[in-house]
Order: C-alpha cells, then sequence, then structure tokens
C-alpha cells in the first residue's frame, strides 16, 4: 500500500486495517502523533488528510490511501515554523505537551477553512482534549496565529 505523507510516498507492507496511527508510529517512526485514548476521543492523534483534521486512531491505513496526509513533521517549511507554531511559542502553551501535536495539526486545519475564527468556532472546531488545561492558551494562540498568517499574506502581496 502507498500513503502520501508530508509530500512524499511511502510503500508499507501492512494490514489493510491497521490503524493509520500505528502506519505512522511503528512503520514510518512518524511519532509526532500520539496515542492517548484509542476511542477517536482525545484527538492526540490527530493529523491532516486532504486539509481535513482527523483522528487515526481508530481510521484503517488503507482509508488513507491516495489522500494528502500530513503530520505535525510536516508542518514547518525548511525549517521555518509554521505561523501556529510560531504562536504557540509566542504563548507558551504546552504543559506537558503530549496533546500538543494533535492541538496544533486542528489549529492548522481551522485557520485553512476560517481565517479569523471566534472563540465559539475555535471551541467548536478543536474539541481536543488537553488534561493540563491548556485551552485558554490554545484559543489565544490562535487568533495570533491567524494575525501572523494575515500579516505574512499582507507582507507577500505588497511584495509583489
Ligand atoms: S488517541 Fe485517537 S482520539 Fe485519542
Ligand atoms: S499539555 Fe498536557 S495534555 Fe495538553
Amino acid at each position: 500500500m502507498e500513503l502520501k505523507i508530508n509530500g512524499k510516498t511511502h510503500t508499507l507492507e501492512v494490514e489493510a486495517n491497521m490503524p493509520l496511527l500505528w502506519a505512522l508510529r511503528d512503520e514510518l517512526n512518524l511519532t509526532g502523533t500520539k496515542y492517548g485514548c484509542g476511542i477517536s476521543s482525545c484527538g492526540a492523534c490527530t493529523v491532516l488528510l486532504d486539509g481535513v483534521a482527523t483522528k487515526t486512531c481508530t481510521l484503517p491505513v488503507n482509508a488513507a490511501a491516495g489522500k494528502e496526509i500530513k503530520t505535525i513533521e510536516g508542518v514547518a517549511k525548511n525549517g521555518n515554523l509554521s505561523a501556529v507554531q510560531k504562536a504557540w511559542i509566542a504563548h507558551q502553551v504546552p504543559q506537558c505537551g503530549y496533546c500538543q501535536s494533535g492541538m496544533i495539526m486542528a489549529a492548522e486545519a481551522l485557520l485553512d477553512t476560517t481565517p479569523d475564527p471566534t472563540d465559539e468556532e475555535i471551541d467548536s472546531a478543536i474539541n481536543n482534549i488537553c488534561r493540563c488545561g491548556t485551552y485558554q492558551r490554545i484559543r489565544a494562540a490562535v487568533h495570533t496565529a491567524a494575525k501572523f498568517r494575515m500579516e505574512a499574506e499582507a507582507s507577500l502581496l505588497g511584495s509583489l
């Protein structure tokens, strides 16, 4: 089976019903995506599938074949952090950090479809669980990431 992950195609010899999370972590050593609940509830295992935030702990790997998979390892480009990652650092969001790659993937997906979300839109789109209770900082960081993205776009337009 072939999987396209972070722009690269990988060939795997795995059972079709293996959860995608297992394929990412155990077969491909992409361990930034975490295992939390295993029942599609906490969001620690979130990646983007064709741009949609998707929990991978119960998703069969064959359901991801033919789709563009993006994991936390593919968010920074050529060593440059994304606006979301920069905002996460600016707000010092993580506590233990375990849930945070899933949170960042959910935030990336939200901002791709809703560039300037309200608090309500953030709360309804990012339903991941953080046992350390970083929700307030996540919300603040999403607003900052939205601002960073808009500033980057404006400066790109200004340089044309
Ligand atoms: S580990 Fe997948 S949702 Fe919790
Ligand atoms: S930062 Fe610890 S679980 Fe979220």
